[in-house]
């Protein structure tokens, strides 16, 4: 029996510029692009509701309106569609509003990922919640938060998901010092977190473990990021708060079983699209087909 507080809530920052996407990203959300046929933010929202969070919080900014009205009810079109007969269609367009309970907040000015997850405090309350970046995509057989929620029920420790990185990349990520902590079913995948780094240079890099958008974090956490100054580029870094919460409190880096895509990237995206598009029943064999057929 667990002793933990349960995990009901999630919280997905969507306020950044989405500056690797422009244009794209000048007039619409980075997370609204589609990849094959769902926003990217909605790939998110299906994992939590896959893991069995009930209320999820996105945070927005300026120019994110797209965003609410995706999830929003569209009785409008929901009532043109069943007039020409297309039911299936009306019931996927009532099934996203359906989904869940969302709420939004705004993050007035963009100043960081872990100022955007502090900026969630009231809506969350004191109890543990799980953060999930929408431009990552996450495929496997369980849902990676249902993972980290696992990790949290049977510990009451929160925990990162990471993944290995080839060596020349890491400087892309967020890189756990981290040693082996091996216990209950996960054996070699939970590690417990010594240190993190933003960023690092290879030869810096303390491991090949990078962070992969799916935390899952006690409530302490907003406590540690009010003691977090400013970091790289003016903004309140979510790393250094959680280097805050590993000495205080414990964190875990757990090595989640799956696939990720950075689709807020535009060689990631196209790779996502690419391995998505293979999965969909609709097309798989004819888009199968016609990538046979390129002359590359
Ligand atoms: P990213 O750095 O990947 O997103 O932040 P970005 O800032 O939108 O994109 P680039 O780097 O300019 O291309 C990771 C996540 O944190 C959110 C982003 O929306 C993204 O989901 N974020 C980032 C915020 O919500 N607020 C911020 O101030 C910064």
């Amino acid at each position: 029996m667990t002793t933990h507080a349960k995990v009901r809530k999630a919280v997905l920052p969507a306020a950044g510029l989405g500056t690797r996407f422009l244009p794209a990203t000048k007039a619409q959300p980075k997370e609204m692009l589609p990849v094959v046929d769902k926003p990217l933010i909605q790939y998110s929202v299906e994992e939590c509701v896959a893991s069995g969070i009930e209320n999820i919080i996105i945070v927005t900014g300026r120019g994110k309106h797209a965003i609410e009205d995706h999830f929003d009810v569209s009785p409008g079109l929901e009532h043109l569609l069943e007039k020409q007969g297309k039911q299936d269609q009306a019931d996927l367009v009532r099934k996203i509003s359906n989904m869940t309970h969302v709420s939004y907040i705004r993050q007035k000015e963009p100043k960081g990922l872990g100022h955007a997850v502090w900026t969630a405090k009231e809506l969350v309350g004191d109890e543990p919640f799980a953060v999930l970046l929408g431009d990552v995509i996450i495929d496997g057989p369980k849902p990676a938060t249902r993972q980290l929620m696992d990790v949290w029920d049977a510990t009451g420790v929160g925990a990162i998901a990471v993944e290995e990185v080839p060596r020349d990349q890491l400087q892309l990520y967020g890189v756990v010092d981290a040693e082996p902590a091996p216990q209950g079913p996960w054996a070699d995948r939970l590690l417990r977190v010594r240190e993190l780094i933003e960023k690092p240079k290879p030869e810096e890099a303390p491991s090949n473990l990078g962070i992969t958008g799916r935390y899952l974090l006690p409530p302490e956490i907003f406590d540690c990021l009010e003691r977090t100054p400013p970091g790289r580029g003016g903004e309140i870094q979510l790393t250094d708060a959680l280097r805050l919460l590993a000495q205080e409190k414990g964190l875990w880096a757990y090595i989640f079983e799956g696939t990720s895509y950075d689709a807020g990237d535009k060689l990631g995206f196209l790779k996502a699209t690419v391995e998505f598009a293979l999965k969909n029943p609709e097309f798989r064999d004819s888009f199968r087909a016609y990538l046979k057929g390129l002359k590359l």
